[in-house]
């Protein structure tokens, strides 16, 4: 049975494709750029853009299930060749920013939640993942602390429960591989609300070297941010970012729960990528 793995550059689909390669499931990684992925020996790789149908056929030949990086673009030509293929179940990687009350307004939201609501009225059999914000997302700060820098923030009192890319990459595989998660929705968090600070308190710990904030005002962290993404996404993840201020982020027990043990911490994740924070020359 071929799962169909697309995103496949990305942090989570690489984590996916590594277990089930690993663990004899025959895998098919699908990128925009496949020239550009690394992917175990045997893993067969092919070109796919969401927002484009040309490849869909191709990538879709003699699979049964597919982990899905959520495109809005597109998506309505992908469920109608999903069934032609004789797809079986769909596992999409959301965003627990759609249970938001204005998910189908926001831009940070919207796109997963319109995915979500295709995939629903397709009559596929879909498990939805929810995560809240990645622990990787904090290598955006790599720069910063590399060059000895203090990180900017708007909101550094902002709470997080990140979540570590392998308990993320965990329950997708089982999500692919067992029956206990099929068609269920899943919010996911990391095991504890650490605010920005505490997370570069962490980072420092690890790294073994001082890291520093520098409070910056709403319309710096736009012009910053604005240099990386459009203006509604940047206005949207400040919002955001505002609102987490007044008190602890939720943290779910699904994570835990379903790995049956402990959710991996902020700490461990950044033990385990301190040379990607050292001091660039
Ligand atoms: N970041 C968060 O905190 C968070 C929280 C909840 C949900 N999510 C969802 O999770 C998904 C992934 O988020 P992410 O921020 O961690 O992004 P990511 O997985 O690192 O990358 C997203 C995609 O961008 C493409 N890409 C283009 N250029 C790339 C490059 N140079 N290196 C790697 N990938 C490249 C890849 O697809 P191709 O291989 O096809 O080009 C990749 O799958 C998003 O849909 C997001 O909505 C994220």
């Amino acid at each position: 049975m071929t799962t169909l793995v697309t995103g496949a550059r990305g942090k989570v689909g690489q984590g996916v494709i590594a277990r089930l390669h690993a663990t004899g499931h025959t895998v098919r990684a699908a990128s925009a750029d496949p020239a550009a992925l690394t992917v175990p020996e045997g893993v067969e790789t092919v070109e796919l853009s969401l927002g484009r149908p040309e490849g869909l056929d191709a990538a879709l030949r003699g699979v049964r299930q597919v982990f899905l990086y959520p495109d809005p673009a597109g998506i309505h030509e992908l469920i109608a060749a999903a069934r032609t293929a004789g797809v079986e179940h769909v596992v999409l990687l959301s965003s627990s920013s759609v249970l938001g009350p204005d998910a189908a307004t926001d831009p940070l939201a919207r796109h997963s939640l319109e995915v979500e609501r295709a995939l629903a009225a397709s009559g596929l059999t879909c498990t939805f993942l929810r995560p809240d914000a990645f622990a990787t997302n904090s290598f955006g700060w790599t720069h910063f602390i590399g060059g000895s820098r203090p990180v900017p923030l708007a909101y550094p009192d902002a709470h997080i429960a990140p979540l570590h890319p392998d308990d993320l990459a965990d329950i997708a595989f089982e999500a692919l591989t067992g029956d206990s998660l099929t068609g269920r929705a899943l919010t996911l968090t990391g095991p504890e609300s650490l605010t920005f600070r505490e997370q570069l308190a962490v980072l420092s710990d690890a790294v073994g070297r001082p890291v520093r904030v520098e409070h910056i005002s709403r319309a710096e962290a736009e012009r910053q941010m604005g240099r990386f993404m459009p203006p509604a996404m940047v206005g949207s993840l400040l919002d955001l970012w505002a609102a987490a201020c007044h008190g602890p982020a939720t943290v779910a027990d699904t994570t835990a729960t379903l790995l049956g043990r402990p959710a991996r911490t902020y700490r461990q994740w950044a033990r385990e990528n301190a040379a990607a924070f050292a001091p660039q020359h």
